[in-house]
């Protein structure tokens, strides 16, 4: 069929990929061990539920203005006022069906044909797709595991053509849980405002940060380049919220209402309802965040050591977001299981545990593990794990601890 050429350009997500193939085996009755899916296994808080019953109870289930109601936008606004001391005005704020859906109007609003867009790798694959998908090329600077992924202002700067338009920095990074240090973001951001190309910044898990007493990425930002700077996040991982669709980009109003002509015409409004738990999410009381990112802070340090003590795994603690990012190449086989991608199928496949191979996020030999799910099912995914490698070990498969 004649489909549009920009559909050539992209692809399926592989995370949505493997929470397919997860979903299918657990409809046949697999008990799977789903270390694969990218969200909170805790429940949405229960002031943020009952925020939503009381709208559906008062009918509030209409159309919405299309940028979000003025009171959750003001709810945006008052949070990073809170959390960054960043003063932001209501109409520098669009409500959008997820980071994902803030991030798709961005590129739709900022790139075309001929520009020419940096990210790093490993990368959330979906950052690389939109910008292909608006036409622009994707200009990727690799980070290390050596280094524990750092970003490297000099090597982003290294990339810059008089043809880049904009730089994405996602901090904490999917997959790999890197933050980029306050230091680089100045570097970079300095670098940028110098040459008039924008930053956009996905701090989609900004919430989900375990070691850094204070990192003030989006201060940096507004302070230094207020004015190029677009800032992409949702209630989805800070608030268990990833089903509601509820994102927001912030940036400057004139961008912000290029969003909403965008917006006006694909999607309109998110969802009525999420809008007033949103509201409750973010001005209502903290205390579910902190809960939450102290048990994920146990289940990073739980996960790491039980993998870890194969040698073979070698995994970088991450300093936030909820994933491990183990390198497996040296556990590979020319003549057995050769590929990442093939070690995930295999293993979804065998012992019923499911991860996301490294190809999907421009790192072939890692896989990415998610320990958003229970201690309990943590420990059975990683029992299942290393029964799956002695197994293949001993049949050749997989190479031999030395
Ligand atoms: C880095 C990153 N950005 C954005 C998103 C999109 O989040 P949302 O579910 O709010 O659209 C995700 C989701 O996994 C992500 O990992």
């Amino acid at each position: 069929m004649n489909f549009a050429s920009r559909m050539s350009r992209t692809s399926v997500s592989p995370t949505l990929k493997v929470a397919a193939e997860a979903d299918r085996l657990r409809r046949q009755g697999v008990d799977v061990v789903d270390l694969g899916a990218g969200e909170p296994d805790f429940g949405t808080p229960e002031h943020v539920k009952a925020a939503a019953k009381a709208a559906l109870d008062a009918n509030f289930t209409k159309y919405t203005a299309s940028a979000g109601v003025l009171e959750l936008r003001d709810a945006v606004a008052q949070r990073y006022r809170l959390d960054y001391g960043v003063d932001l005005k209501p109409e520098e704020v669009i409500i959008t069906a997820g980071a994902k859906q803030a991030l798709y109007n961005t590129a739709m609003v900022l790139f075309e044909a001929g520009d020419e867009v940096i990210t790093h790798a490993p990368y959330w694959p979906t950052i690389v797709d939109q910008i292909k998908i608006a036409d622009a090329t994707p200009v990727i600077v690799h980070t290390h595991m050596e280094d524990g992924f750092k970003i490297h202002p000099r090597a982003i700067i290294d990339a810059i053509t008089p043809k880049t338009k904009a730089i994405i920095i996602n901090s904490p990074c999917n997959p790999t849980g890197a933050l980029i240090s306050e230091a680089d973001m100045i570097a970079i951001a300095d670098a940028a405002a110098a040459r008039g190309i924008w930053i956009i910044a996905d701090v989609t898990y900004e919430k989900l940060v375990y070691d850094v007493a204070s990192s003030n990425l989006i201060g940096i930002l507004f302070e230094r380049m207020r004015n190029r700077t677009v800032i992409c996040s949702a209630a989805s991982k800070a608030y268990a919220m990833t089903g509601w669709r509820l994102g927001w980009a912030i940036g400057p109003k004139e961008m912000i209402a290029q969003c909403n002509v965008l917006q006006g015409h694909a999607t309109s409004n998110i969802n009525s309802i999420t809008q007033k738990a949103g509201i409750a999410a973010l001005t209502g009381p903290q205390d579910d965040v902190a809960t939450m990112l102290n048990e994920y802070r146990k289940r990073r340090d739980a996960v790491h050591a039980w993998l870890t003590a194969d040698s073979r795994f070698v995994c970088v603690k991450p300093g936030g977001a909820f994933y491990l990012f183990p390198y497996i190449a040296d556990l590979l086989s020319p003549t057995g299981i050769k590929s990442s991608g093939e070690f995930a199928e295999a293993l979804l496949k065998e012992v019923a545990v499911a991860v996301t191979p490294g190809e999907g996020f421009d790192s072939p030999g890692f896989f990415r593990l998610s320990y958003a799910t229970s201690t309990e099912r943590l420990k059975e995914g990683v029992t299942r794990i290393n029964a799956f490698v002695q197994k293949l070990e001993s049949s050749g498969k997989l190479t031999a601890a030395r």
